[in-house]
């Protein structure tokens, strides 16, 4: 039995999986840099990582795995350093997207898609269409995302019905907020994992994350793999989630 396999066995004998585990994927630059490599190797070595995880979910009945992938402040990054990133993402949909349809993966992409190139943009909606009737694991990747700009669009969504007559200020409360956001209909988030020791939410689901439990890992993304989500799944069902009531 390998150590990841010992701690899936550890995992399941605790008992309560998360339903969802949202994950900062943190650290590609680092990884690369540490091996004097350019920064687009490490997010090529971060692709093999999405892999494992999303494997290593399905296997201990995570229902929903969220994963950041690209921020909408990333935009700011060096043209080619985002080139780079638009060009993985077309490589890993085109690389996955069969294998993700066979292991019953409901792909979903969260966030401002329109400022994606058309050719990206187009492949994003293929394996969401492809992946859509899926029920085994809900994928959501989140890209080209700000946790304040979906509040900023919530908010307008809302305006524009009050305006239009057909909500009234008194029926705006968190149920009609929740239900504007990419992330309407999925539940909040019961484990939020960082990668590479980074003690910041950088903007990633504001709102959802209200009384999720966090884990900061200290491995670099492109290391991190089953043995780590597991790891952080023992972290997490050690936890006691009391969202401000009194201990039992
Ligand atoms: C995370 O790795 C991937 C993206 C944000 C796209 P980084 O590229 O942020 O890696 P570090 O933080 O510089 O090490
Ligand atoms: C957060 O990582 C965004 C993603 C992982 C996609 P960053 O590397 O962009 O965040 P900061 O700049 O360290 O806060
Ligand atoms: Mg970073």
């Amino acid at each position: 039995m390998s150590a990841a396999d010992q701690l899936l066995a550890q995992v399941r004998a605790q008992g309560a999986i998360p339903r969802h585990v949202a994950i900062i994927m943190d650290g590609n630059g680092r990884w690369a840099r540490e091996r004097m490599l350019p920064r687009p190797v490490g997010h090529r070595n971060g692709m093999k990582s999405v892999r494992e995880v999303v494997e290593a979910a399905i296997e201990a009945g995570v229902e929903v795995l969220s994963l950041f992938a690209f921020s909408q402040e990333n935009w700011q990054r060096p043209a080619t350093e985002v080139s780079a990133l638009m060009s993985l993402l077309e490589e890993y949909i085109q690389k996955e997207a069969n294998e993700l349809d066979q292991q019953g993966v409901r792909v979903i992409f969260l966030g401002d898609l329109d400022r994606l190139p058309a050719r990206q943009r187009a492949s994003v909606d293929g394996i969401m269409a492809q992946t859509t009737h899926n029920t085994k694991l809900v994928l959501n990747l989140f890209i080209s995302y700000g946790a304040r700009a979906e509040l900023v669009r919530a908010a307008r969504l809302i305006a524009e019905e009050v305006a239009a007559g057909r909500m009234s200020p008194a029926q705006v409360d968190e149920a009609a907020v929740t239900d504007r956001l990419f992330t309407a209909g999925c539940p909040d988030p019961d484990l939020l994992i960082r990668t590479s020791g980074e003690k910041r939410i950088s903007n990633f689901l504001l709102w959802q994350l209200a009384y999720t439990e966090l884990h900061i890992s200290p491995v670099l993304w492109p290391d991190f793999g089953r043995a780590e989500l597991y790891q952080a799944i023992l972290d997490f069902q050690s936890r006691e989630r009391r969202f401000g009531r009194v201990s039992a």
